[in-house]
């Protein structure tokens, strides 16, 4: 039998109930994808700040039909419900999330860690955690966006799948202790919170500036591919809306939507 010492949701409950944020918290111990959950979620337009939170998912997905795996009381798979005015720009939200990570782990377990753009939290070029933002809409009305967090925490190396062992690490790993999954929720939603907020209150430039403080390979020679191109150049930077800014070696600045960044070897 799996033994694992499960969340303990009481103590993120009491934590965060002076903040008044993310207090709804819908505690499960297994699900297909703590996402699907909260897409199924009747009246998505109204549930501002529902936590759907999991201690094992069996179809944990991620970007491009990834699959996040997600083993039992190791790790924090956990999707967020927010209803933010109707031209909410998803990507800054994922950005946003991304920042809130990277501090959370810091003050939780003291432990620097990298952004890559879009969603990934990297750890000495091995990935630790990812972010799966998606918009709920009816016809053009947004109703909802979930962002989907999965965090590799206390995941000794066994916990990695196989397939993913030589690209990914666990901050039980990275920082050489166990991890309190609880202490580090809290610090996520609570850093998320402030975040979004900011976002909200048009402060965005704010984000971009921390994003690119945590980025990997800003400055650097990348090469940045979606299903149809690949393009090469110098990673130099955000645009205000969260995209990526390429310049080529004709001089030539490219706006990226959606690309994944690989970095180049040094000639
Ligand atoms: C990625 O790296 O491509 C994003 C991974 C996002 C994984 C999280 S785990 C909680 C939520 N439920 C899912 O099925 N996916 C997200």
């Amino acid at each position: 039998m799996n033994q694992f010492a499960a969340l303990k949701t009481d103590y993120v409950r009491k934590k965060l109930a002076s903040t008044g944020i993310f207090n709804h918290i819908v505690y499960l111990e297994t699900t297909t994808s703590t996402s699907d959950v909260a897409r199924a979620l009747p009246c998505i337009q109204d549930k501002h700040g529902t936590l759907i939170v999991a201690e094992e998912q069996t179809a944990g997905r991620g970007r491009k039909k990834n699959r996040w795996f997600s083993p039992k009381g190791k790790g924090l798979y956990f999707t967020l419900v927010l209803n933010p005015p109707e031209m909410s720009n998803v990507q800054l939200i994922t950005l946003a999330a991304g920042v809130a990570l990277t501090e959370a782990m810091e003050n939780t377990c003291g432990l620097a860690t990298k952004l890559k753009w879009p969603n990934d939290v990297y750890v000495r070029d091995r990935k630790l955690a990812g972010i799966l933002t998606e918009a709920i809409s009816r016809g053009k009305k947004l109703l909802a966006i979930l962002v989907g967090i999965g965090i590799n925490v206390n995941h000794e190396k066994g916990d990695l799948a196989e397939e993913i062992r030589n690209v990914s690490t666990s901050l039980k790993i990275a920082a050489n202790k166990t991890v309190s999954r609880e202490e580090l929720l809290v610090n996520v939603l609570k850093s998320l919170d402030l975040a979004y907020r900011k976002l909200l209150r048009g402060s965005s430039g704010e984000i971009l500036k921390c994003w690119l403080e945590k980025a990997a390979y800003l400055g650097e020679r990348v090469v940045v591919t979606n299903e149809n191109t690949s393009i090469e150049g110098e990673f130099i930077g955000l645009s205000n809306e969260g995209a990526l800014l390429l310049r080529d070696y004709n001089n030539n600045v490219h706006e990226i939507w959606a690309a994944d960044v690989i970095r180049c070897r040094k000639l």
